[in-house]
């Protein structure tokens, strides 16, 4: 029996991914490897969206995906590569591009956010239609099943009316993608403000917890994070958003219950608590940080791995460009 269809991808927009994308995204992941046909891109045609260094972000490319790797993403089982190595990407992104209406794509609220901050001068038309090259990358390999976080709903929400659209005119095509949204408790918070999602692309690395950060400096992210003046280990997110960032992510990584962690840490101190959560994130981290430095002291052997896993990519992607090109008439 042929396995559903999944895809992901994160874009590598920083040196080192932080523990949201670990929980939200890469252990999920791994999770789902077994019972999907999974592809997890690096998509740096979504990068370029935004203002980047040529150098720095081919290595950031490359750090990414040792890190997929690291936090077991398996190449062998799934296929794990780089979004521009694999051009069908940018064509069906054309071709969906012209399905798009233009007042569609200006509800996407990605957009209006990020064109406020970087100004209308400044915002590319690539980064307007940044969700119709996202819409291509899943619907390329017929993906069923989408695990994203909640930001990208909307997104996922175009791909399949995009989808709809296209099979409704040109006969069926496109399998209609579902988004797989993680648990409330998997959104993880940044350590100095905790009402922001925590993000490797933060302005301040200081409540950023980043996976390749050096243990130590983990330690300290951990012991110097904002709580309150409550002194109780409890989870309620509109009055204790710091404490109650810790609770999930410790949450997260042990499996345990939000009460079973209130239980251990009740009549004990904040101190303790984030002295157990250091324990917690270092061991996690350790093995995954140390494996990701080996893959890159290598990185002719990893461009290979990545490389292999493109053709792979780039052969599915075909099957389906093909029907494509052939249905529109090109
Ligand atoms: P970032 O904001 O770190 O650049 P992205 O927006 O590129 O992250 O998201 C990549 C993946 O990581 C997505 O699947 C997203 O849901 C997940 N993710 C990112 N930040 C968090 C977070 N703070 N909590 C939970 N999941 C997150
Ligand atoms: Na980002």
């Amino acid at each position: 029996m042929t396995k559903p269809r999944l895809f992901s991808g994160m874009q590598p927009s920083a040196d080192s991914l932080q523990i949201g994308n670990y929980i939200g995204a890469l252990m999920q992941w791994r999770g789902m490897q077994d019972d999907f046909d999974a592809f997890f891109t690096v998509v740096d045609l979504h990068a370029i969206t935004v203002p980047q260094d040529p150098k720095e972000l081919r290595e950031k490319t490359r750090r990414t995906a040792a890190q997929y790797i690291a936090a077991g993403i398996e190449p062998d089982k799934s296929t794990l590569y780089v979004q521009s190595q694999v051009p069908a990407h940018a064509e069906l992104a054309w071709i969906l591009s012209t399905i798009t209406g233009f007042g569609e794509a200006g509800r996407m609220t990605q957009f209006k956010d990020k064109s406020q901050r970087y100004g209308s001068d400044q915002a590319s038309v690539g980064l307007f239609t940044y969700p119709v090259l996202m819409a291509a990358d899943i619907l390329l390999f017929q993906a069923e099943a989408v695990p994203v976080g909640d930001d990208q709903k909307q997104h996922v929400e175009l791909t399949r009316n995009l989808a709809e659209r296209f099979n409704a005119r040109f006969g069926e095509t496109f399998t209609v993608p579902e988004p797989v949204i993680p648990r409330e408790t998997a959104r993880i918070y940044d350590l100095q403000e905790p009402t922001s999602k925590m993000s490797k692309s933060a302005e301040s690395q200081a409540g950023v917890l980043y996976l390749l950060d050096d243990v130590n400096v983990t330690a300290k992210k951990i012991m110097r994070a904002v709580t309150d003046s409550e002194g109780i280990v409890r989870y309620d997110r509109d009055e204790k958003p710091g404490v109650s960032n810790l609770l999930a992510i410790y949450s997260a990584l042990t499996g345990s219950s939000v009460a079973a962690i209130e239980d251990e840490y009740a009549g004990r101190g904040y101190g303790d608590f984030k002295k157990g959560l250091r324990d917690v994130v270092v061991a996690e981290f350790e093995p995954v940080r140390a494996r990701a430095l080996e893959l890159l002291d290598d990185p002719a052997e990893l461009d290979r791995v990545l490389s292999a896993n493109a053709t792979r990519a780039a052969e599915a992607a075909e099957h389906t460009l093909t029907a494509v090109y052939e249905r529109v008439g090109l």
